[in-house]
């Protein structure tokens, strides 16, 4: 089954830089068959759209607004990325959860409106190192989901890639074992069915991300419940990555 492969650029790159990666990064993945994901700067966007036609690689953006239009200086909306392209947007990422207080109710309103303009959410959750060494993983992923996903229909879960990233594991150059993601994506599944069903338990795609690299991610993906990777650091570099994704 063909992988989900995403990289997250975070605030990394000009937009000259970003023309110089993707004329040296699209050869490389270009016979790849898994699916390729760029969560990009929104001032990359327009160039995106224009470089990314016909290719085997969609882009995102990295957040949207709760608000769908109107007095909110600073923001982006649904649409606007949506306008340019956007295939998806990473929602509830660690680093906008801890530096900007993103709650999970907000979380929530941003999926509803991706979703009503049909962008696929890539939706992370974690736990912080505190969170673990308290025994509170299994908790904390359920509060996540359960509010980020709240209201959804069934039918909707196609739309939406949870991405399961330790907070502690992000740039930290650290990991769980894969035996600690193997269990840890299954209680997210789990969840899933307590919520939904079975069979979107089954189906829903689950990636994994913290710390990936070209020696690690292979490992990583031979684990039998993973769909796939979310790469911050290591996607920067476009050989490293173009490795991770063959
Ligand atoms: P990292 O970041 O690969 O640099 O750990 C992952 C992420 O934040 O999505």
């Amino acid at each position: 089954m063909k992988k989900f492969i995403v990289g997250n650029f975070k605030m990394n790159t000009t937009l000259h830089d970003f023309a110089k990666y993707l004329d040296c990064f699209l050869p490389l993945v270009k016979e790849c068959k898994n699916f390729v994901a760029l969560s990009i700067p929104y001032t990359h966007m327009m160039l995106a759209s224009q470089k990314l036609v016909s290719t085997n690689v969609v882009f995102g953006s990295q957040n949207i607004s709760t608000e769908e239009k109107g007095a909110f200086t600073g923001e982006i909306s649904n649409l606007m990325v949506k306008d340019l392209g956007a295939y998806f947007t990473l929602v509830g990422h660690s680093e906008i959860r801890k530096k900007f207080r993103e709650t999970n109710e907000q979380i929530n309103q941003k999926i509803m409106r991706a979703l009503s303009v049909n962008l696929k959410c890539v939706l992370c959750v974690g736990e912080t190192k505190t969170e673990r060494n308290a025994n509170k993983t299994k908790m904390v992923l359920k509060k996540q989901l359960e509010i980020a996903l709240k209201g959804l229909y069934e039918n909707e879960l196609k739309n939406i890639i949870i991405a399961y990233e330790p907070v502690w594991a992000i740039g930290t150059g650290k990991t769980p074992t894969t035996k600690d993601i193997e269990e840890t994506v299954d209680h997210i599944r789990q969840i899933i069915m307590d919520m939904f069903s079975q069979k979107s338990a089954d189906k829903i795609l689950v990636i994994y991300g913290g710390s990936v690299n070209q020696n690690n991610s292979s490992n990583i993906l031979k684990i039998k419940n993973i769909n796939g990777l979310l790469v911050g650091g290591a996607c920067l570099n476009p050989v490293e990555f173009a490795n991770i994704i063959k």
